[in-house]
């Protein structure tokens, strides 16, 4: 019996984006545990701002209305405690270089199969968080727009072709086990499972901070899931909260 993630599904055809329909909805960001999917998504929206493409072959679509039983310092493990959970998913199906890339992209060698985007509402006071997952599943990559085809991948490049529906009750079930640990007080040891399940920790990265990029290695995880890296040419750690981080 799930308790945080897949309690109540709902199935669009077509919608602008899943995260923003949710969140125009203070009705069903009152319900926990709702999934809103769709077949198509108009104007799917990615992070940093960036448009995200779904492809026309049955790839997923998911909007999660959360809300978390944590305690407030926590709450921003919340897209880490996610993303693991669908690593988590992705790693029964047997898919070899499977990684998780800080702070929330799924990798198979290298290449982006499932972004993730959390989101909050302001709305009428409520602690909701609509974490949108987009998973390629069928097809390869030359589905996609040339712009971001030589970033991507599917499951079905890599010899796996479920369902989406399948996929979705997969995904659901195991970001539903996480968030359980996490409420039961396990999150120190889901972020440890987290760097044990990346490729990030100890990568040599670029990213941009304050207006200015910079080279670094990434140390780890600091406490509440943010990023802890050591810059080229310095001792000291600095930490990354946000953003994206460039795999050099
Ligand atoms: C990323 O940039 O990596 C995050 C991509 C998140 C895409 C999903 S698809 C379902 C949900 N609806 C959206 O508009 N975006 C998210």
């Amino acid at each position: 019996m799930r308790r945080f993630a897949g309690l109540h599904l709902l199935h669009l055809e077509s919608v602008d984006s899943t995260n923003s329909y949710v969140l125009s909805r203070p009705d069903l960001l009152l319900k926990a545990g709702l999934v809103v999917y769709a077949d198509h998504q108009t104007s799917g929206r990615g992070r940093m701002g960036r448009r995200w493409f779904l492809g026309s072959r049955g790839n997923l679509a998911a909007s999660l209305v959360i809300q978390p039983d944590l305690p407030k310092d926590y709450l921003s493990c919340m897209t880490l405690l996610v993303g693991l959970g669908v690593y988590e998913a992705l790693s029964t199906l047997g898919l070899e270089g499977l990684s998780i890339k800080w702070p929330n992209d799924i990798l198979i060698a290298d290449k982006k199969v499932c972004g993730i985007l959390c989101e909050t509402s302001g709305a009428a006071g409520l602690q909701a968080i609509v974490a949108g997952i987009g998973l390629n599943i069928r097809g390869d990559r030359d589905d996609f727009p040339p712009e971001v085809r030589g970033r991507l991948t599917t499951l079905e490049s890599h010899g796996v072709r479920p369902s989406r529906k399948e996929m979705l009750e997969l995904l659901l079930d195991h970001v539903d086990r996480v968030l359980c640990l996490a409420s039961e007080g396990h999150v120190d040891m889901l972020l440890d499972k987290w760097e044990g399940s990346s490729s990030s920790i100890g990568r040599r990265v670029r990213f941009s901070q304050d207006g200015n990029t910079h080279v670094a290695t990434i140390a780890g995880l600091g406490p509440h899931g943010d990023l802890r890296v050591r810059l080229a040419g310095s001792a000291s750690l600095v930490t990354v909260v946000s953003g994206e981080v460039e795999y050099l």
